[in-house]
């Protein structure tokens, strides 16, 4: 029989402090009228200065553990999805299993930036499939603000802080994660990177200098892959999921741009009604984007436990991913 990966519970954690068009229109050449039209984003949430990416993720993965009502001693495997760890090393899931309590899981962190937390789910659905696991507690938790160039205007517009959370068991009733599909493209690599601070240009005064520890982006390029790649996830997930793109009952794509996600719609042929976005309020929160958004649509509970809900990504390196969960 099929085994489903069964989401009993979602978390999220987000900080208080909002930074707004308006503030960044104080910072950078811009404008709200540009940020708005060109991103669709309205603000986003950025943390505080000793607020790592291990405090949100471990608040994430409380909120999720209390609503499946587990001890952090019950969780088997951590997984944490992210672009902006707490260090190089040790892995932020370590970390996280540490402020949990969750003294018997074992924790890694997973690298696939926006895609992560769709990696994620793909690998801890063939762990728990096979029974190498009897549950996981996944998180896709960021703090871009930490490697973001405020000086930067094409990306200092973009990208929020924020962590999401879901914890998962094996199931057999034909409810949960079912189907997914993903893929990767090593050679565009330089599309969207981090260039310094890892091995191939250690942290130096001139690094630091020239600002090699910040998000580079090439905007107009990656625009066009996200959609393509996104296409493919989505396409390829339905194909081997059996089911009709016209079947999917919510699209939930990447957050990284409305006008991303509205091309995708398009040439998916999904209805507007059935694409949804909070872009408008978090901005891009890279692994994070995913989890949040399905937290905040189950919370919402408008979809029954037939529904289909399709979650599609893409990411540096590029990733791209795609994921569907019935109910
Ligand atoms: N405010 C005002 N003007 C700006 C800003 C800004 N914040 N940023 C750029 N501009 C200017 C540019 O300098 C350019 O001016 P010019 O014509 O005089 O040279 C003009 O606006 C147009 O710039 P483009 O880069 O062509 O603008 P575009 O419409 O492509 O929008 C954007 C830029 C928003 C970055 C878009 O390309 C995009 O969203 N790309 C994808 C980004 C993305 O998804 N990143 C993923 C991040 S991480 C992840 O999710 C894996």
């Amino acid at each position: 029989m099929e085994t489903y990966l069964k989401i009993l519970a979602t978390g999220i954690a987000l900080p208080d402090k909002v930074l707004y068009n308006a503030d960044l229109e104080r910072m950078v050449e811009t404008s709200d009228e540009w940020i708005l039209t060109r991103t669709g984003i309205s603000e986003r949430r950025i943390a505080e200065k000793d607020v790592a990416t291990s405090d949100l993720a471990a608040d994430a993965g409380r909120m999720a553990l209390a609503g499946a009502a587990k001890l952090p001693e019950d969780v088997d495997l951590i997984i944490v999805a992210t672009a902006t760890g707490d260090h190089l090393f040790p892995s932020t899931a370590c970390i996280v299993q540490d402020k949990l309590g969750a003294v018997n899981a074992t924790a890694f962190d997973l690298s696939a930036a926006c895609s992560g937390f769709l990696y994620g789910l793909t690998v801890v659905h063939s762990l728990l499939s096979t029974g190498v696991y009897r549950n996981a507690l996944i998180i896709g938790a960021e703090t871009l603000s930490k490697i973001t160039d405020y000086s930067d205007r094409a990306t200092c517009i973009l990208f929020g802080d924020g962590a999401g959370a879901m914890f998962v068991e094996p199931g057999t009733d034909g409810k949960g994660l079912f189907a997914s599909h993903l893929g990767s493209d090593g050679s565009l690599t330089k599309l969207l990177n981090l260039p310094a601070g890892g091995s191939r240009m250690p942290a130096s005064r001139e690094t630091v200098d020239s600002g090699q520890h910040f998000i580079k982006m090439n905007g107009n390029e990656l625009f066009k892959v996200a959609v393509r790649s996104m296409e493919v996830a989505a396409t390829r997930t339905a194909e081997k999921a059996g089911i009709d793109l016209a079947d999917v009952d919510l699209l939930i794509p990447h957050q990284a741009n409305i006008r991303i996600i509205n091309s995708l719609g398009k040439r998916l042929g999904v209805e507007k009604e059935k694409v949804f976005v909070n872009i408008d309020r978090f901005g891009n929160t890279s692994a994070a984007s995913i989890p949040i958004a399905y937290h905040e649509v189950r919370a919402g509970g408008r979809y029954d436990h037939d529904s289909n809900i399709l979650l599609v990504a893409f990411g540096g390196g590029i990733t791209w991913g795609g994921v569907l969960i019935r109910g």
